[in-house]
């Protein structure tokens, strides 16, 4: 299960690593509209890339479908793939997890290679193996975990990402400075994101895949610790929710973001949380994200949103929350009081 990530300045040479030693007959590569565009031209005459037959994708969520699905693997019948065949992913999240589902399920698994091209699938998406689409109604519903042979961690596509999107992506690296210690979470909060030194985001996000990667390798389907990545994600998923029926558009970073401190919160009152870091995290994370908006009544809706997560078991609400920095508590629930207290809480903050 174990990924070779690569990280490199120069994108040519990541590629060159990746596919050393690789043996492969024909090489595929699935972009969606925009990285067709924008980061194609930048690897399309590298040597090992001449030859690749495009496969493009719509680019957002809501073509993270069976039907894209069905294209991809049409697409790769029609041109003469085999299960000795490689795949390249280059896009973000959407076309990593849908790309990695088609390799992984095309003649019962071909090879594939992970070149993230957003900071959110950089640190996220496209690192632990899981793949899938979404099905009837509900994201990732339909998938598998299955590793990408090497993923390719570059700088050269996140100087195209507007700012929002370096957000989005920075607050998973965020949940993974909570995760780890003190030095590598003090360490994010005084790096500017908001004007980045390119070099030294790459060595924070090489920091960041390797804690993601030590609590996937210690458990790459879910069972136990893995559960610690969902860190602010059980109320962040319910603002996405949220925020999807009532036609606000939110991206999965400020969603998680907002998350992070409502279930920081529930830290603190639970798990001794230190309230210090909680307030400190809560004005970073308000000054640079905004907050989200919401009244009494959406609380119902809310409560339900998490209920309903597909990481529950039974009738409780699984929450990972934190004893302190790097003190991960998993499989802790909250009652629906306590769940009502902690969006009062953020919502008077
Ligand atoms: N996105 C959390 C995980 O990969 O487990």
């Amino acid at each position: 299960m174990k990924q070779n990530i690569i990280i490199d300045e120069d994108i040519e040479s990541c590629m060159a690593k990746a596919m050393e030693g690789v043996d492969y007959d024909k090489l595929f590569v699935l972009t969606d509209t925009n990285t067709l565009q924008l980061c194609w031209p930048t690897i399309q005459n590298f040597e090992f890339t001449r030859e690749a037959q495009t496969i493009t994708i719509a680019p957002t969520d809501e073509a993270k479908t069976l039907e894209t699905l069905a294209y991809v693997w049409t697409a790769l019948q029609q041109g003469g793939a085999t299960r000795h065949s490689l795949m390249i992913n280059l896009g973000g999240g959407m076309v990593t997890d849908l790309g990695g589902f088609a390799a992984s399920t095309f003649k019962r698994g071909m090879a594939y290679i992970n070149i993230p091209t957003t900071l959110l699938s950089q640190v996220d998406a496209s690192v632990g193996g899981k793949t899938g689409i979404n099905f009837g109604g509900l994201k990732n519903e339909i998938g598998v975990f299955n590793c990408a042979g090497s993923v390719i961690l570059n700088s050269t596509f996140l100087r195209t990402l507007d700012h929002e999107n370096l957000l989005s992506g920075y607050a998973e690296m965020l949940k993974h400075g909570l995760l780890s210690n003190e030095e590598h979470w003090a360490e994010l909060l005084h790096f500017d994101i908001a004007q980045p030194n390119y070099k030294t985001l790459q060595h924070l996000v090489a920091k960041s895949v390797s804690i993601k990667e030590e609590i996937v390798e210690q458990d790459p389907t879910e069972k136990g610790i893995r559960k610690a990545l969902n860190l602010g994600h059980t109320a962040g998923h319910a603002i996405e929710s949220l925020a999807l029926q009532e036609g606000r558009t939110v991206l999965h970073g400020y969603a998680v973001a907002w998350g992070l401190v409502m279930e920081l919160y529930l830290s603190a009152k639970k798990c001794g949380f230190p309230a210090n870091r909680l307030h400190q995290m809560e004005a970073y994370i308000k000054e640079r994200y905004g907050k989200f908006h919401y009244d009494c009544k959406h609380y119902e809706m809310l409560y339900n949103f998490m209920r309903h997560d597909k990481k529950n078991q039974g009738s409780n609400i699984n929450f990972t929350l934190l004893g302190g920095i790097g003190d991960i508590r998993i499989n802790q629930t909250a009652t629906e009081q306590e769940i009502e207290e902690m969006l009062d809480y953020y919502r008077e903050s």
